[in-house]
C-alpha cells in the first residue's frame, strides 16, 4: 500500500506565480531506499536530492528502504530553482509521518536546504506571501525571510531557521512566533542632495523637466562636469513612490534575491550600468530566468554612463521598454514579462578625450573623432531621449558656495515636480511621456500659431514623426511646470532646445 502526500509550493514566470503540487510517494518493496525527483526538473532541482539525504543524515533520520519517488506537477512546466528543497524535505517527513500532512497542506512551501538541516535564503519570498495570502493559504519560508513575507499582509507565516524547528513547531514542543515587521530606516539609503552640484542651471533645470513628465535626458559634456553627479541625484527630486509602486518594484528585487534586511524598497531605485553590461545583464533572463538592470530600475532610474562605449546589441533591447513598460523575455517554452518602467538617464563626453570644443585640452583628431564616437548611438534609440543637455565644466568661481545666492535643495525641486505630476495624473492618468495615440492628440493641443511653428522647425530639423510627438509632450511637461493648462510659445521652443543633439555646443552631424 502507498499513501501519496501533496504539499504546495510555486514556481515563478516573470512575476507571474504559478502553483506547483509537490507529490511524495513512499512505495513498499524495495531492499534499499531509493529516491527519485520526476517532472521536468531542472539541475538545481535534481542536486535536491543530494542536500535532502544530508539533511536527513544530519537529524538522524534514516530512509525507510522503500522507493520514494517526487514529482513537481504539473509535469509540463519546467521546474527551476533550489527553492523547492524545503516542500520536498517537508513531504518526505510528512510520508514518514514525523510531520502532519493535514496541517503542512494549508501552506504554500519554498526554502533552500543546508546540508546540516538549516533552511537558507531564496529569492521570491515576498510574492510568494502575496499570492499564498490571495490563496487563503500560509506561507512557510526560510526564517531570515520572515519579515519580508510580513509586507504581503497577513500574519500566516511560519519561519524556521531549521528544520528541526519546523518538526518541533508541529510536535507542540516548540511554537514558532510570528515574524516581526522590519521598518525601512531612513540612514541606510543615502544619496546627495541636488544643492551639493554648484552652478550647472541649465542642466538642473533639464532635469526637473525629465523628473516632471518622465522623459528620458542625455547630458553631454567634457570629464568632471558633474554629469554622475547630477544623475545621481534624479531620485530625490522625483515624487516619493506610492504604496503600490514600493510592492510592485520589491517584488522585483525579492525574484531576484535582492531584498535584503527584510525590509522593502522604499526609495525609488537608482540603478547605474556599466558599459560592459552584457545584454542578458540589461534585459533579463538567462539560465535562472532573473529580472535584469532594466526591471531593478522600475519605478526609479536607469542610469547609462559613458552611452557610446555600450554595445548597440545592449542598447537595442531598451528600445522596446522604453514605449511599453516592460520587457518581455523569450524562453524555450514560455515567454516571461518583467515590468521595467524607468526613467532613462545617460551621460557622455563629446568624443573620446572628453575635450572637443576647449582649444586648450582637445586633441589634434577633432571634430572627425568626435563624429565617430556619437555616431556609435544609434538614431532609433536617440530619437526616443527627449532630452539632450550640454553640461559644460564649471567655473571655477561657480564652486564656492555662495551665501547670498542660496541652492535650492532637492525637496524643492521636488515640491514642484510632485505638482506638476499631479496635474497630468489627474487630466490623463499617465505622465506626458507616456501619452500616445489619441489621448495625445485629446490633452496636447497647440494653437494654430504654434502649430505652424513647430511644423517650420521640425522641417529644418529633418525630425522624425516620433521626434515631432515627443516635442509636444516635453512642452506640455514645461507647462505642466507653469501650472498652466495652455502651451506658450516659450514653452514649446525651450522643448525644442532640448530636441537635437547635433544642434549643440557639442554636437556633430549626423
Ligand atoms: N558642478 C559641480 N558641483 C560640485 N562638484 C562637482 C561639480 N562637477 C564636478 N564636481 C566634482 O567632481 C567630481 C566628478 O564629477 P562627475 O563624476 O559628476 O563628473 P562627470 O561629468 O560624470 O565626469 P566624467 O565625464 O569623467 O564621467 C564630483 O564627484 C564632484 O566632487
Ligand atoms: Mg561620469
Amino acid at each position: 500500500m502507498s499513501n501519496m502526500i501533496n504539499l504546495n509550493s510555486i514556481i515563478f514566470n516573470g512575476v507571474d506565480v504559478t502553483k506547483i503540487d509537490v507529490q511524495v510517494q513512499l512505495s513498499a518493496g524495495f531492499a534499499k531506499p531509493e529516491f527519485n525527483i520526476i517532472g521536468l526538473a531542472d539541475r538545481a532541482v535534481k542536486e535536491s536530492a543530494e542536500r535532502i539525504r544530508n539533511a536527513l543524515a544530519a537529524l538522524n533520520i534514516s530512509l525507510p528502504a522503500k522507493k520514494l519517488t517526487v514529482n513537481l506537477s504539473p509535469a509540463d512546466i519546467e521546474k527551476t530553482g533550489s527553492h523547492f528543497d524545503l516542500p520536498i524535505l517537508c513531504g518526505i517527513l510528512c510520508a514518514m509521518e514525523i510531520l502532519p500532512e493535514s496541517e503542512l497542506g494549508k501552506y504554500v512551501i519554498i526554502g533552500e536546504i543546508g546540508l546540516d538541516g538549516a533552511i537558507v535564503r531564496t529569492g521570491g519570498v515576498l510574492p510568494a506571501s502575496v499570492w499564498a495570502n490571495n490563496n487563503n493559504l500560509g506561507i512557510i519560508c526560510p526564517g531570515a525571510q520572515g519579515a519580508e513575507a510580513r509586507w504581503a499582509g497577513h500574519t500566516n507565516i511560519l519561519a524556521p531557521n531549521h528544520i528541526l524547528d519546523l518538526i518541533n513547531h508541529f510536535n507542540g514542543s516548540q511554537i514558532l512566533p510570528v515574524p516581526q515587521m522590519i521598518q525601512y530606516s531612513e540612514s541606510e539609503n543615502k544619496i546627495g542632495d541636488l544643492s551639493e552640484v554648484h552652478g550647472q542651471e541649465s542642466a538642473k533645470r533639464a532635469l526637473e523637466i525629465a523628473a516632471a513628465g518622465g522623459h528620458a535626458m542625455l547630458m553631454i559634456g567634457p570629464p568632471g562636469s558633474g554629469k554622475t553627479m547630477l544623475a545621481s541625484r534624479l531620485p530625490t527630486i522625483m515624487p516619493e513612490m506610492t504604496v503600490n509602486e514600493v510592492l510592485e518594484t520589491s517584488i522585483i528585487y525579492s525574484i531576484a534575491g535582492k531584498l535584503d534586511g527584510g525590509s522593502l524598497i522604499s526609495n525609488r531605485p537608482f540603478r547605474g550600468v556599466h558599459h560592459t553590461a552584457s545584454p542578458v545583464a540589461l534585459a533579463g533572463g538567462g539560465s535562472d530566468a532573473k529580472p535584469g538592470e532594466i526591471s531593478l530600475a522600475h519605478n526609479g532610474v536607469l542610469f547609462l554612463d559613458e552611452l557610446p562605449e555600450f554595445s548597440r546589441a545592449t542598447l537595442e533591447i531598451l528600445r522596446q521598454p522604453m514605449e511599453s513598460g516592460k520587457i518581455v523575455i523569450s524562453r524555450a517554452k514560455r515567454n516571461a514579462v518583467y515590468p521595467a518602467h524607468f526613467q532613462l538617464i545617460a551621460a557622455m563626453n563629446p568624443c573620446p578625450c572628453g575635450h572637443l570644443g576647449n582649444a586648450a585640452l582637445s586633441c589634434s583628431r577633432a571634430p572627425r573623432c568626435a563624429e565617430a564616437y556619437q555616431n556609435k548611438i544609434s538614431g532609433p534609440l536617440l530619437d526616443r531621449i527627449d532630452l539632450h543637455v550640454d553640461v559644460d565644466a564649471v567655473n571655477p568661481w561657480e564652486m564656492q558656495s555662495n551665501d547670498d545666492k542660496p541652492v535650492e535643495t532637492s525637496a524643492q525641486v521636488r515640491e514642484r515636480v510632485v505638482a506638476a505630476r499631479k496635474r497630468q495624473l489627474t487630466r490623463q492618468g499617465c505622465v506626458n511621456a507616456l501619452l500616445d495615440g489619441a489621448d495625445m492628440d485629446k490633452y496636447i493641443v497647440l494653437s494654430d500659431e504654434l502649430t505652424a511653428f513647430l511644423n517650420d522647425a521640425a522641417q529644418k530639423m529633418g525630425m522624425s514623426a516620433r521626434g515631432y510627438n515627443r516635442v509636444k509632450r516635453l512642452a506640455r511637461t514645461i507647462a505642466d511646470l507653469r501650472r498652466d493648462d495652455n502651451i506658450s510659445m516659450s514653452d514649446l521652443a525651450e522643448a525644442l532646445s532640448y530636441r537635437s543633439i547635433n544642434r549643440g555646443k557639442y554636437g556633430v552631424k549626423r
